[in-house]
């Protein structure tokens, strides 16, 4: 909650991009044993984005901060803090938020990477919010991009149907009325096994064997997961509303991480919330796409209409670490 002295951070621009092609439940039946049906019952994802081979994160993320600096009318050189959330990043380092910087000609700016998940655009807004209300900056670039594609076994038919590419973007800055109201985040390192991406890393170094063992592709525990989603989702908007004294109606709309629209049900029962009303849901056009996928939504919800000045809007995502992550904003 904003203290005396302190600044109040909003979101004052919003941007997106996503690869044009497009592949449908209906494409992967030719890929994997799956069907339509089974997909659109057990994930409410209907198709996803796939960027093109020669499309890196730092390149969906430059469309969508280039995008978000146009909706905010800055330039460029407005941009005092580049962050880019994402767990598929162009290459461990440099940091994708360095190649990014350089592609938006902000050479001397700070850049750097955080690695949380699908939660990592409610992690980047409570570092960009940090920054700006203590006047350490004045406009901070979060971006949260995911190829998704491109850690996917595309012969498991329990993983490959969920995940999709994309990249959405928010500038924060001061504004005079409302803005981030509360911020919760939370992590559970215990259950990393349950979503990890096992190979690469200095734990096991890729060879040969590590390729042939498919173990540069993310495996999830899905089952598992969607407990503790629920659980975690639905705990941590409770968290982030009830110091503010905000009940599921105060709410105007739960705009949250679109990881399986049956998780997502579930959350809004557990909050009270009618999900027909006050749940934002675009996963039936762009499957999962970790941190992007928040960011992406609440452009969409903004572009929509379904976000008006004065509404109260939570954020809320879950994801691999794990780690979780829920904002308030009066917009
Ligand atoms: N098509 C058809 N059948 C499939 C399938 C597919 N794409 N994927 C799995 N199945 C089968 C399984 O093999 C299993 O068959 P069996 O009963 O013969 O063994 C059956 O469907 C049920 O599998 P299960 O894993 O229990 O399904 P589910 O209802 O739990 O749905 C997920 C699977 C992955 C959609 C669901 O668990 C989920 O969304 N989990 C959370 C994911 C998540 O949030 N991940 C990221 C965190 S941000």
């Amino acid at each position: 909650m904003t203290k005396m002295n302190e600044k109040k951070v909003g979101i004052i621009g919003l941007g997106k991009y996503l690869p044009e092609h497009r592949l449908s439940n209906k494409d992967l039946e030719k890929i994997v044993d799956t069907t339509d049906e089974w997909i659109t019952a057990r994930t409410g994802i209907k198709e996803r984005r796939i960027a093109a081979d020669n499309e890196a994160t730092s390149d969906m993320a430059v469309k969508a901060a280039k995008n978000a600096l146009e909706n905010a009318k800055l330039n460029p050189g407005d941009i005092d803090l580049v962050i880019v959330a994402t767990i598929t990043p162009d290459m461990f380092f440099p940091a994708t938020a360095c190649i990014v910087q350089n592609k938006l000609g902000i050479n001397s700016v700070p850049a750097f990477d955080i690695s949380v998940a699908c939660s990592g655009f409610m992690y980047g807004i409570a570092i960009a919010n940090q920054f700006i209300k203590t006047g350490v900056y004045k406009h901070v670039l979060v971006i949260a991009a995911e190829k998704m594609s491109s850690v996917t076994d595309w012969t498991d038919r329990s993983t490959c149907v969920l995940m999709g590419d994309g990249a959405g973007a928010a500038i924060l800055g001061e504004v005079k009325d409302g803005g981030i109201l509360s911020v919760y985040l939370g992590a559970d390192g215990s259950k990393g096994d349950l979503l990890n991406m096992p190979a690469g890393g200095s734990r096991i170094p890729a060879t040969v064997s590590t390729v042939e063992g498919r173990l540069h592709f993310l495996k999830m525990q899905g089952n598992e997961l969607f407990r503790h989603a629920v659980k975690i989702m639905a705990e941590a908007a409770m968290k982030a509303t009830e110091p503010l004294g905000l009940k599921g109606d105060d709410i105007s709309l739960v705009i949250p991480h679109q990881a399986n629209i049956r998780i997502l049900n579930a959350v809004a029962k557990r909050m009270g919330i009618d999900p027909a009303k006050k749940l934002y849901l675009n996963i039936e056009k762009y499957g999962n796409m970790s941190a992007a996928s928040s960011a992406v939504a609440l452009t969409e919800a903004v572009e929509e209409g379904r976000v008006k000045k004065g509404d109260t809007i939570l954020l809320d995502a879950f994801g691999a670490g794990l780690t979780w992550g829920a904002v308030v904003i009066k917009w």
